[in-house]
Order: structure tokens, then sequence, then C-alpha cells
């Protein structure tokens, strides 16, 4: 979790969440982004390739995947701050509730990120323009939806 002092008028909570409910990486990312001022901000079809990682037995699980040239990712954003509720976004004016944003800051950083499928090779999945840092764990796929259609 990052330590980065707030900015003017941003909110932290020491509320501890219950812990409810409990999640199991299928999975991880391999992406050519480094440290998180490389991620783009959006995925991006025309971007690189990236990797997407499922381990075993979840990989018996794909079976189908490769029929769809579109999936959702859906990845566990573990360098992102969990206590922020309000923050000064870098792309618009003035404070915000992170729940309005599509920003990896919330209390549980589940990502959202609708790639293009490029192939499969056994327990890897080659799809563009991932955003996710690099080892970014995976907690799910399902099919997409061609954002152009
Ligand atoms: C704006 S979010 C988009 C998330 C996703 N498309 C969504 O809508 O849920 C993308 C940014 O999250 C940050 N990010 C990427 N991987 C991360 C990770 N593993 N932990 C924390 N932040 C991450 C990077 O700064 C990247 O630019």
């Amino acid at each position: 979790m990052s330590d980065k002092p707030l900015k003017p008028g941003e909110e932290a909570t020491q509320a501890v969440l219950p812990a409810d409910a409990s999640l199991g990486f299928i999975g991880h990312v391999e992406t050519p982004w480094k440290t998180l001022a490389d991620c783009p901000k959006r995925a991006d079809p025309d971007g690189p390739v990236s990797t997407a990682v499922v381990n075993a037995p979840w990989d018996r699980a794909l079976i189908g995947v490769e029929g769809f040239e579109w999936i959702e990712l859906y990845l566990w954003f573990h360098k992102a701050r969990r206590d922020l509720l309000v923050i000064r976004p870098g792309h618009a004016e003035g404070l915000r509730g992170v729940f309005s944003l599509r920003s990896p800051v919330r209390p549980n950083p589940i990502a959202v990120t609708n790639v293009r499928l490029l192939g499969i090779e056994g327990n890897r999945l080659r799809v563009a323009g991932l955003e996710a840092l690099n080892g970014t764990p995976l907690l799910d796929i399902k099919p997409g939806r061609c954002p152009f259609a």
C-alpha cells in the first residue's frame, strides 16, 4: 500500500473491513509494465501483447475460452491503497468519491479489463493492451464484449 501524502481535501479511513469473503488467485498476468507509472490508464486493443497465466487446476476451466475474441480479466490490484474515500484524480477537477471512478484505489481493489484475446497456448492466454502492472494477480476470466460493437 502506498504511503503517498494525501492531496488537499483527500480523505482516508482507518476503518478495517470485515473479512467476510475470501478470494483465491487463479494465476497472474505478465505485462511490459514494471512500475505503476509505466502502466497505461486503460486497456488499449492496439497496445503491446501481454499474457494471462492460469495455474493448474484452473487451466482446465479454459475449455471454450478460445471461441471468444474478447474476454474480461478480473484482477486484484495488489499495490493499490484500500483506505481512501475521497481523492483528487489527476484527470478531473476537484474531489471525487472512489466509487465514482475506475481508479485502482478502492476498498477491494478488483479491476475489470476487457481485452482482445489473441491466442491460447496451454495455460497462457495472449491478450492485447492490458494496463496492469507485471505480476498482478488474476482472480477470474469471463467472456467479454467488443467495445466497438
Ligand atoms: C485506471 S485503472 C483501470 C482499471 C480497470 N480497467 C477497471 O476499470 O477496473 C489502471 C491503472 O491502475 C494502476 N494499476 C495497474 N496495476 C496495478 C496493480 N497491480 N496494483 C495497483 N495499481 C495498479 C495503474 O496505475 C494503471 O494505470
